[in-house]
């Protein structure tokens, strides 16, 4: 039941792209090497590891598997999988927290805008130390005008792309500069581990120090997998409801994620070393990168030029994310409110710019936000938590639950399967969507709620 009406992406190829577009942004660039930071290191990134492969993988495939068989947005999906069921509910929080990631998100995407116009006007490959560069992006942040101004011209950059449509937008933007920006990023990881102190930066990355795990670290790094592959929220339930039916789905899902993964590692290769060498602490917080990357732009031969190279190929690597994320929402409204594209997609880029304010004025412009009324958390990392992790692990949880135990994980093969390709180890991707996904996310959400250790 291909509806050519609601657009496909041109095959395999484009799919891949247009996935790793959604899933390749600022989660691995900015999200993972700060999370990391802020969770001591080497044991945050091994039980990130963890989760991407046994919680990660097949939660890519189970939206996918979806997505495919009903052709329709996260809500749609469980009203033609399971009508008359509070399952729709589910789809319907997913597209809440797409609406909700995509404003405090829109704020870091507009932190770069601004660090390309920096690299291309000389301001960012001029600084060489960290504190000069520490300084360059505190009067940034807590401007009280650029910050929200920035926001809004990225959300406006996404709509004009998501107005288009799947395939001519989305797909083409992908097509070339994701495999750039993986060039671009190896050669500066490069330049990063031959860097004097590098090696301690390493050590941190890559060696767990066990006795630093905490639930604290568990649930950053469980929020961190899904976040990073955009899971939990419905977006692949989107990307796979456009995937043509004769392509191979579970290899091409699978391919996403390790692409996605490793281009968080190799972000991690870049920022550690850097940092150690620079003096920078690890426990940075969401400015982490920016503070630190213009360190190594100083340090590269060329360096202006890399920088225009790095931003511009980040700001694009955040579009195709804020694509995805505003997809989602938008074919919410188109599919089952019957607002066209285009309504759908200005009336919720306003309403995304709103929703941005308070997250763009949260770092240090205004107290209010920048202690969210006096709970003593700034308003855009708490936006970050709330969405970012808990709802994502929530959504995932809820969804391996539908798959293994409602629709049921042979339903899900077969759609996966349909196109007559093999999803190798299909008994151990039943086991892990029954058994493994419910029960850690389970316990790691119920442990939570015991504890009251929310942040
Ligand atoms: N995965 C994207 C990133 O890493 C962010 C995202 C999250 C996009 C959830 C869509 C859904 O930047």
């Amino acid at each position: 039941m291909a509806s050519a009406s609601r657009g496909q992406w041109s095959g395999k190829f484009g799919f891949i792209l247009a996935a790793a577009g959604s899933a390749i942004g600022l989660g691995n660039i900015w999200r993972f090497p700060y999370t990391a930071g802020e969770n001591g290191g080497g044991a945050f990134v091994l039980i990130y590891l963890v989760f991407v492969f046994a919680i990660g993988v097949p939660v890519v495939l189970s939206e996918l598997a979806i997505g495919r068989k009903t052709e329709r947005n996260p809500v749609g999906a469980f009203k033609a999988l399971v009508p008359g069921t509070m399952w729709p509910w589910l789809g319907g929080l997913g597209i809440m927290t797409g609406f909700a990631i995509l404003s405090f998100y829109a704020v870091i995407a507009g932190w770069t805008l601004s660090y390309l116009y920096g690299a291309i006007f000389g301001t960012v490959g001029d600084v060489t130390t960290a504190a000069e560069s520490g300084a360059v992006f505190s009067a940034l942040i807590g401007d009280a005008w650029l910050a929200p101004v920035l926001s809004f011209a990225f959300i406006l950059l996404t709509a004009i792309v998501v107005r288009g449509g799947v395939s001519s937008g989305i797909e083409k933007a992908s097509k070339i500069l994701m495999p750039v920006l993986f060039v671009v990023l190896a050669i500066m990881a490069v330049r990063s581990v031959t860097l004097p102190g590098a090696h301690e930066g390493l050590e941190y990355l890559f060696k767990p120090d066990f006795s630093k795990i905490t639930i604290g670290v568990v649930v950053a790094a469980l929020g961190q997998a899904l976040f990073s592959l955009s899971l939990g929220m419905g977006a692949m339930i989107t990307y796979g409801s456009y995937f043509p039916e004769k392509e191979n789905l579970p290899q091409a899902g699978v391919i996403v994620a390790i692409f996605d993964t490793s281009i968080a590692l190799l972000a991690g290769l870049i920022i550690f070393p850097a940092l150690f060498s620079a003096g920078v602490d690890p426990n940075g917080g969401p400015g982490l990168v920016f503070v630190v990357l213009p360190t190594v732009f100083s340090q590269l031969p060329a360096g202006h030029l890399f920088a225009i190279g790095f931003y511009a190929l980040l700001s694009i690597a955040a579009l195709t994310s804020t694509i995805s994320l505003l997809e989602v929402v938008v074919s919410y409204f188109v599919d089952e409110k019957h607002w066209s594209r285009e309504k759908a997609t200005w009336l919720l880029a306003l309403g995304a710019s709103i929703f941005a304010i308070p997250s763009a004025l949260s770092q240090g412009a205004v107290d209010f936000f920048t202690t969210t009324g006096g709970l003593g958390i700034d308003f855009l990392t708490l936006q970050n938590n709330i969405w970012g992790n808990y709802s994502l692990s929530f959504g995932a949880l809820m969804l391996c639950v539908f798959v293994g135990w409602k629709w049921g994980v042979p339903a899900a093969l077969a759609s996966l399967e349909s196109s007559g390709h093999k999803l190798p180890a299909s008994a151990l991707f039943g086991f892990l969507v029954r058994y493994v996904c419910p029960v850690a996310v389970g316990i790691i959400l119920v442990y939570i709620v015991i504890t009251q250790q929310y942040f």
